[in-house]
């Protein structure tokens, strides 16, 4: 996609100015993102009155000058139906606010208004003020070349008093007022994350949102908007954005009954009660915003390029994603020394690049009942320590990595009878557990402290490459007695910074490290803990065909190289048996792992298993960090899907496709392939099948045709260009 920008960028003449402008005559301020503009202006009342998001414009002096509109009725004042970029609960407001505060005094009326702006590059800082009191909000704006506009703001109380925010929100996308768009989102739960669901929007405000302490498998937040004409993969007016928050977060997408479309995106208003002393500043996290015309494919297209150029660690730079062996779904809690070691070998045979050693290596940990929070590992199990299982697996030529679920504690744990006031509790209230376990309470700082402490001694003495982080619950009573009454609902915020904190800290002092995210599977997927991971687990679901469900979901917001994916024993989660290779090409579609007890592993799966994880290496560059199409969703129907990847250079593209079940003989649909050069002729090689050579053009047009037959039938297509 870069050269395609850069060769828009030479072709119009406004392309080579800055990136952010400011139309002083007008007073309109427009916000160039490579394939998109956006444009706001200052209205006569000074608001911040949004003007455009959409296609690359390219004539600035298009763009109109902001004007509020005029009272509908008595009921319907100015100051609601004028459309603000971030109003302030005020002057009457009846739509989501950007910002509600009430004020020492009681006064809860905020009415901000334009006072003057800094544009730095691609960056735009707009400071702002309530029209009586010294409540300061400056409204930042980033822009990047994916398309994609960065908006979140910085509260800061000058008044001589405290102050409290009731909502304080990250920014709000415009669309062109009208009816007839769509909704789709993502839903879930444990083990079915990331459902994809589409709805008409209508009046009223639709929330998606987490109450639960993290990002949650039930809601994740990204939405994205289409129509009012119908869209597909390939085509249509597409804005989608994504909130980089893993705490409480609140998406609301609202049709007002003046036909406005907007969608507020922020922390979450509910139990959300944050002082601020004079002086003192709140962050919102980013809400990432974007648009395009080209479909749903592309909208994910842009989301993925951008996260992996500018939000997952190391950026462009970071290494392709090691195909890992985990012992979770084969040993469970029954980890040691010995039985480690024997997969460590089976899976190295195999082109295994990292060990992963998951629950059950620690304190008293035989199973879930104890043991969470005394991060020593068990002599039983490990006589040499972790040094003796590291060294077995790094002389068979693998990194080592381990499971850690360092916000958690078992009441049956040392670290529990220290300090049982750690655990997240109201001083009179019982403490419910779940999964036999307690939430710690990380907004505190000493126990930040301690779990910092305590992964850093275990990555300092250990050579550990990779941190499978967990967190397999969620919030309950959240109390934080030791802070005054008024204080305590901080916590919410502040146990994501912590957390976010020590992630950066312990990744700073030890610049090798790597982390997934996991949390019961895909409990915390977003963008703003992918700036401090590499990977993230998507769920705990392992069934290679709800996976391809659960792929399709994820890849809407994030990319696959994040994703991880194993290959697992059958009988999976619904009891469902899938060949191998199914399983394997399934995988293969995200980042590849393997959980299977290879003990019980015939000569012939290894024999297949070493085929696939050889091929894999071959295409993992194009997987993970090329272009995804999606061709055919396991959605439909005809229970075919396929997804294509295409290389960066385009010199190398993979196909992946799967039958559901086979139905009346029916051949499955011709594949039209994406993304290639129409006049260039490729090497098309069918997994354990024939070899043709094909133009783009061919392949992209008149199709390749696949012979899949029977159920849970798989394969895989190499095209390279010739
Ligand atoms: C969670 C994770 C699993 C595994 C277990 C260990 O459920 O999602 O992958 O690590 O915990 O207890």
């Amino acid at each position: 996609m870069r050269p395609l920008i850069l060769c828009a960028f030479l072709l119009a003449p406004a392309f080579g100015a800055d990136p952010i402008r400011f139309l002083a005559e007008k007073k309109v301020f427009v916000l160039d993102a490579g394939p998109n503009t956006i444009a706001f202006g200052l209205n006569e009342r000074s608001e911040i009155q949004p003007l455009y998001f959409g296609q690359r414009l390219w004539r600035d002096q298009d763009l109109p000058a902001a004007h509020a509109l005029r009272e509908w009725a008595s009921f319907d004042r100015t100051s609601t139906i004028t459309p603000q970029e971030y109003p302030g609960y005020g002057a009457g407001l009846f739509v989501e606010p950007g910002i509600k505060v009430t004020l020492q005094n009681g006064v809860r009326d905020t009415v901000l208004k334009y006072v003057s702006h800094v544009i730095k590059g691609d960056v735009l800082e707009i400071k702002a003020k309530d029209q009586g009191y010294d409540l300061q909000v400056s409204l930042f704006y980033h822009v990047y070349p994916q398309g994609i506009v960065e908006k979140h703001t910085v509260i800061t109380n000058k008044t001589p008093n405290v102050l409290t925010l009731e909502s304080a929100q990250s920014g709000t996308l415009h669309l062109p007022p009208g009816e007839g768009y769509r909704l789709t989102y993502l839903y879930g739960r444990w083990a079915g994350e990331t459902q994809m669901v589409h709805e008409p929007i209508n009046p009223g405000v639709k929330v998606l949102e987490s109450r639960r302490g993290n990002t949650s498998q039930q809601s994740n937040p990204w939405f994205a908007i289409d129509g009012p004409a119908p869209v597909s993969e390939t085509n249509g007016a597409v804005w989608f954005g994504a909130l980089g928050w893993s705490g409480n977060w609140r998406i609301a997408i609202e049709q007002t009954s003046h036909q406005q479309v907007r969608v507020t995106g922020g922390l979450n208003t509910f139990d959300f009660a944050h002082t601020l002393k004079p002086g003192e500043s709140l962050e919102t996290p980013p809400f990432y915003l974007g648009f395009t015309d080209q479909g749903f494919g592309e909208a994910s297209r842009a989301l993925h390029r951008f996260q992996r150029e500018y939000i997952l660690p190391g950026g462009l730079t970071s290494k392709a994603r090691p195909i890992l062996y985990n012992s979770w779904e084969a040993t469970t809690f029954n980890v040691n020394e010995q039985g480690q070691t024997e997969l460590a070998k089976k899976a190295a045979s195999l082109g295994v690049e990292r060990f992963v050693m998951d629950d059950g290596w620690f304190g008293a940990r035989n199973d879930d009942h104890a043991g969470l929070g005394d991060w020593t590992v068990n002599p039983k199990k490990f006589p040499n320590g972790l040094k003796g299982l590291i060294a077995n697996v790094k002389a068979l030529g693998m990194d080592f990595g381990i499971w850690v679920e360092p916000e958690m504690v078992n009441p049956n744990s040392d670290l529990y009878r220290a300090h049982p006031d750690w655990a997240m509790h109201f001083p009179d209230r019982p403490r419910s557990e779940a999964r036999n376990q307690l939430i710690l309470n990380m907004a505190r700082d000493d126990v930040k402290e301690h779990i910092f402490a305590v992964l850093d001694k275990l990555v300092s003495e250990n050579d550990i490459a990779f941190l499978k982080w967990d967190m397999n619950r969620n919030v309950s009573e959240p109390g934080w007695p030791e802070v005054a009454p008024s204080e305590q609902k901080k916590m919410w915020l502040q146990y994501t910074r912590n957390v976010y904190e020590i992630i950066d800290r312990l990744r700073q002092k030890h610049p090798g490290l790597e982390i997934e995210s996991c949390s019961g599977g895909g409990g915390r997927i977003d963008m703003g803990i992918l700036r401090r991971v590499d990977q993230v687990w998507t769920s705990d679901n392992t069934d290679a065909l709800d996976r391809l469900k659960i792929q399709e979901g994820y890849t809407q917001a994030y990319t696959p190289k994040a994703m991880m994916a194993w290959v697992t024993d059958v009988p999976n989660f619904n009891g469902r048996s899938t060949p191998l290779a199914f399983r394997f090409l399934v995988a293969m579609q995200g980042s590849l792992g393997i959980g299977n007890n290879l003990n019980h592993w015939k000569d012939e799966d290894f024999a297949l298993a070493k085929k696939m994880v050889a091929y894999y290496k071959q295409v993992r560059n194009t997987v993970q960090t090329g272009k995804l199409y999606r061709l055919a969703s396991p959605r439909d129907p005809s229970g075919f899907q396929s997804s294509q990847y295409v290389a960066e250079d385009g010199k190398q593209s993979v196909v992946f496709a799967t039958l559901h079940s086979q139905q009346y003989g029916r051949p499955v649909p011709t594949l039209h392939l994406q993304g290639l050069d129409e006049k260039a002729v490729y090497k098309v090689t069918v997994l354990n099948g024939r070899t043709l050579e094909l133009s783009g053009a061919s392949l992209m047009h008149r199709g390749l045709d696949l012979n899949l037959t029977g159920d849970y039938a798989a394969t895989s297509v190499l095209i390279e260009r010739i």
